[in-house]
């Protein structure tokens, strides 16, 4: 299983060893929780924060894009050294625009889905992806419950993925730990994304365990 721990359950004072560490410990990508307070009710960091984690660590960095107007913001992330962006289905912004502009630029692009978007609005995106996101908590915080229909949802995903898109990834974000990582792995996940379940114990213990569940 791949990792992508969440740097918004990081101890900021001591960021950049958390990083070290995590990367040490087999860290696959870091995933940056990007909200702006209105798409979510949360506010955490922006492009500056993306450039100081780019001049840690060589990783690849995950955008994971909370906020309303992504269509607007989008480059200046990539630009400070995201790798891969992250744009909800329920914002607004141009696919076709945004997608060939990420594709110029070199970079990944990858659609994100709350729990109550149906799989079935990604079809149309799925050739032109790298990546799918799929949301298994309302975004907004970290520390949340699990929503435990999420596995079936994945199911569901990789059958359409398989048969239509098998380049594209799928991902989980949300209430990853040891416990629901392995109902992740057993429905067809590539990639689980955790935040409290690492950063609140043996960072490198856990990110062991993630990677080996
Ligand atoms: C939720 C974020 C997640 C989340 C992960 O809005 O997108 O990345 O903070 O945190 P845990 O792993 O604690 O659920
Ligand atoms: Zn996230």
């Amino acid at each position: 299983m791949k990792v992508s721990p969440s740097v918004i359950s990081c101890r900021l004072e001591i960021l950049r060893e958390q990083i070290l560490e995590s990367v040490d410990a087999g860290a696959d990508s870091f995933h940056i929780d990007i909200m702006d307070g209105n798409f979510v009710p949360n506010i955490t960091v922006g492009a500056d924060f993306v450039r100081a984690i780019r001049r840690v660590t060589d990783i690849n960095l995950e955008a994971h894009m909370m906020i309303l107007d992504p269509g607007k913001y989008w480059e200046s992330f990539a630009e400070s050294g995201a790798d891969l962006l992250y744009f909800h289905y329920e914002t607004p912004f141009e696919f076709d625009t945004v997608h060939k502009k990420v594709k110029e630029m070199g970079k990944q692009i990858g659609m994100v889905i709350n729990p109550d978007t149906p799989v079935d609005v990604l079809k149309n995106f799925l050739a032109r992806l790298d990546m799918v996101l799929i949301m298994s908590v309302y975004p907004g915080f970290s520390g949340q419950k699990f929503i435990e229909s999420t596995p079936e949802k994945v199911r569901k995903l990789r059958a359409i993925i398989d048969e239509i898109a098998p380049h594209v990834g799928i991902e989980v974000d949300g209430g990853v730990t040891d416990i629901t990582g392995k109902l992740l792995k057993e429905s067809g996940t590539d990639i689980i994304v955790s935040a409290s379940y690492i950063y609140g114990g043996n960072i490198r213990e856990r990110i062991g365990i993630l990677k080996n569940i």
